[in-house]
């Protein structure tokens, strides 16, 4: 995967957080009721906390964001460890939120298929590379947009947190191509979208026999 260029920076006290922001919509998109969860890559636990499934599992590779996370919530299972090798269940709801590119594509999206129990769901956001003339096209609408969230944001109070400073971060990602031809070949009939501030998502319903 090459490098993920640098964005044009807003000044910090005009940042805010696109995940958190998608993190609503990903809710959305999940039934009202599961009976189990996985959220990987999960971080701080922010949206592990807020999935409604009867057992919710939360694991990530780093020591720090578990300890800090598990300090928050003891109704979620935190788990230390490698989404890649950790001995995990298969679940009804698995999500990933900002967490796909810090994976190998194929080998990252093969394994969060695997984890999804058949006629279960899964759901990602994911950051992507801009490298396409579309990608590009839509940037003349994302900069002066993200500007303006950026300065709503900061009126209102909520704004100048774009990411927690121990919160493990990756320079890389694919592209947008990349995904969906990953997603045609593993997650077979699963909506991938492009969103407006530099996130796309990825909605697969795993058939009932997988
Ligand atoms: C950019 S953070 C996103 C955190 C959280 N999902 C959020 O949206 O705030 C990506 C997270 O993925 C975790 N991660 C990276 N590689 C992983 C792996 N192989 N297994 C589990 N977690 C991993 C990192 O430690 C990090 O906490």
């Amino acid at each position: 995967m090459r490098e993920k260029q640098r964005k044009l920076q807003l000044p910090e006290k005009l940042r805010w957080n696109h995940n958190e922001w998608y993190r609503r919509w990903l809710l959305r998109q999940l039934p009202s009721r599961a009976g189990s969860a996985l959220d990987v890559g999960c971080g701080l636990g922010e949206l592990a906390r807020s999935l409604k499934a009867d057992e919710v599992t939360a694991i990530d590779a780093s020591a720090r964001m578990i300890e800090r996370a598990s300090a928050t919530s003891d109704r979620v299972n935190w788990v230390h460890g490698d989404v890649l090798t950790h001995d995990l269940g298969r679940y009804d709801v698995v999500t990933a939120e900002a967490s796909l590119h810090h994976l190998p594509l194929r080998e990252g999206l093969t394994r969060l298929a695997g984890l999804t129990k058949p006629g279960g769901t899964l759901i990602v956001i994911g950051l992507y590379l801009t490298a396409t003339p579309s990608d590009r096209a839509m940037e003349l609408v994302t900069l002066p947009a993200n500007a303006v969230v950026g300065l709503a944001k900061a009126l209102n109070g909520t704004g100048g947190k774009p990411h927690d400073t121990e919160m493990p971060m990756v320079m890389t990602a694919p592209t947008l191509p990349e995904i969906r031809a990953a997603a045609a070949e593993i997650t077979p009939g699963a909506r991938v979208r492009r969103h407006l501030f530099w996130r796309c998502s990825l909605v697969w319903h795993a058939p009932e026999v997988h």
